[in-house]
């Protein structure tokens, strides 16, 4: 009789990044569920988060705006006024209440949005003027039509990383353990970083160094504020999302983790650079090991991972923590089920961003309600 091979499931092992310690290594990918509406944190929300906790669990929220001027997608949660963050307090303590860690993903859209999320039905605001393209949101059925950004003017951007800054000090406010600052994907901070965005010729522009300027004064800034032990960073080097691809992606991502290091943040986020496309996994000859062997800090990779695939890169000390989107969002108990071994729901694409209240959102099954 031959025995199975002994697998230590390293996801389920502990770890300390900074203060918290983590029970485990399955992280909440931060997941825009479009169910807040008018931009207000909404009761369901609590059920949704809560349902996805683990006692030593860490959670990123999904994308929250900073400003009156960062949205662009129906009902996305908000984190720039009073009623914001007393929206958000429930949840975040629903999520306490169960022994989770809950970090705050701050988000700014910038060009990919149109005069409809904006105040007065002015242009969106960007690095650049140069307009997108209607793109099929992720839903694959809607298109989404996007107006000509606004360039930001050198003098202007000092206010767009203060808006950063204090929704970092609200989210502390509604009591989050820390800010995940949403650096990829095609948004406004990435829309700085990529060469095929960024046209600027003012110290925002042209260089590696000037590109990165803006997303490590938003970094400065939120660290300034709550303390680099509270903030995390989200980046893309690899993908091309929202027309923000960049011509030599390695370079950025060194430079980038090279320069959080003099920051000292908490964690690292980095989506795979199989994730080029949205919700598309790639054959590519990149890797994320350079960065993770520059930084600093909790190395955390999102994209495409299965238990198998995210046990790899823990073992291969690729990473330290993994993230899980889609998996995540259908299998509440996730954890448990990596633990047990257990089969996993699918995910239906259909109902990712549907406005419903509990359909694709709290309505998945745990696995002791599987019969
Ligand atoms: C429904 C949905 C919403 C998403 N929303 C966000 C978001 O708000 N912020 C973000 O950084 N990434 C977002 N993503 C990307 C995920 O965090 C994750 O990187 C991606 O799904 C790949 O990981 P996966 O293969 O485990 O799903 C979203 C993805 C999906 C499917």
């Amino acid at each position: 009789m031959t025995s199975a091979p002994i697998q230590t499931n390293l996801l389920m092992t502990p770890y300390k990044m900074g203060k918290f310690n983590l029970s485990h290594r399955v992280v909440l990918a931060p997941l825009t569920r479009q169910r807040s509406y008018n931009n207000v944190p909404q009761p369901h929300a609590i059920l949704y988060y809560s349902q996805r906790t683990s006692n030593g669990g860490l959670l990123i929220s999904e994308a929250t705006g900073v400003s009156d001027t960062a949205q662009g997608y129906p009902d996305t949660p908000g984190i720039w006024t009073k009623e914001h963050v007393e929206a958000w307090k429930p949840i975040v303590d629903a999520v306490h209440a169960k022994g989770g860690v809950f970090f705050c993903q701050i988000w700014h859209v910038g060009r990919v949005s149109n005069a409809g999320f904006q105040p007065n039905g002015q242009a969106p605001i960007s690095s650049t003027d140069k307009s997108l393209t209607p793109q099929t949101r992720s839903n694959g059925i809607d298109v989404a039509e996007f107006d000509p950004p606004r360039r930001l003017s050198t003098d202007e951007i000092v206010q767009v990383v203060n808006d950063f800054r204090l929704a970092a000090r609200n989210a502390m406010e509604a009591g989050f353990d820390g800010v995940e600052i949403h650096g990829a994907h095609g948004y406004l901070i990435d829309q700085f970083l990529k060469d095929e965005v960024n046209d600027r010729t003012d110290k925002y522009g042209g260089s590696l160094e000037n590109r990165c300027r803006f997303a490590l004064e938003v970094v400065e800034a939120v660290v300034d504020e709550v303390g680099a032990d509270k903030v995390g960073i989200r980046l893309s080097p690899f993908a091309n999302y929202m027309e923000s691809s960049d011509s030599n992606p390695e370079a950025l991502g060194l430079h980038m983790v090279e320069s959080l290091n003099k920051y000292g943040i908490l964690y690292c986020h980095m989506v795979e650079p199989r994730m080029k496309k949205v919700g598309e996994m790639d054959e590519t000859p990149h890797s994320l090991v350079p960065m993770r062997k520059a930084f600093n800090g909790t190395f955390i990779v999102a994209g495409g991972y299965n238990k198998e695939d995210g046990n790899k890169a823990l073992a291969e000390n690729r990473a330290d923590l993994v993230a899980y989107g889609r998996h995540f969002l259908a299998n509440p108990d996730l954890p448990k089920r990596f633990e047990l071994n257990a089969p996993l729901n699918k995910y239906h694409r259909e109902t990712f961003y549907l406005s419903d209240p509990v359909k694709g959102y709290t309505d998945y099954p745990f696995l002791d309600t599987i019969s």
